[in-house]
């Protein structure tokens, strides 16, 4: 059912360092950042030739990355996106075999404007997941 790694996010204490690291050592391609006051993030998002990495920092006080970077005040990888046809068939499918589907189990519109779900990571080897309808 899943089909391409759409990308994997990860959020970092230091959003201008992280793109740095990764247009200047890494010599990726890095967005400017975007601020997503509905997403409580700010992101840069680094192009690679087969799919992307989004860096996040917490935008606001009830960013839902804040617990995360208090947990890892370094930094680390918090999701991995994978793209699918249908949002809704895949959200019944994942509830049809007994997976968590986080919150009230409605698509909300993420950080591309398209409809997103995410997954519980107990779930699928302690890896959150977003699922993305392309
Ligand atoms: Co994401």
């Amino acid at each position: 059912m899943i089909g391409r790694l759409n990308h994997v996010a990860i959020v970092v204490p230091d959003l201008a360092k992280a793109a740095a690291v990764y247009r200047e050592t890494l010599g990726a391609k890095v967005s400017a950042p975007q601020a997503l006051p509905a997403h409580g993030v700010t992101v840069v998002f680094v192009e690679l030739p087969n799919t992307k990495i989004e860096l996040l920092e917490p935008l606001g006080a009830s960013s839902p990355v804040k617990s995360f970077l208090e947990r890892n005040p370094a930094g680390g990888m918090h999701h991995v996106c994978y793209e699918v046809d249908d949002i809704i068939a895949a959200r019944d499918r994942m509830k049809a075999q007994g997976a968590r589907v986080i919150g009230d189990g409605e698509p909300k519109i993420g950080a591309h404007d398209k409809p997103v779900l995410f997954l519980h990571p107990k779930d699928f080897c302690g890896t959150l997941v977003e699922l993305e309808q392309a």
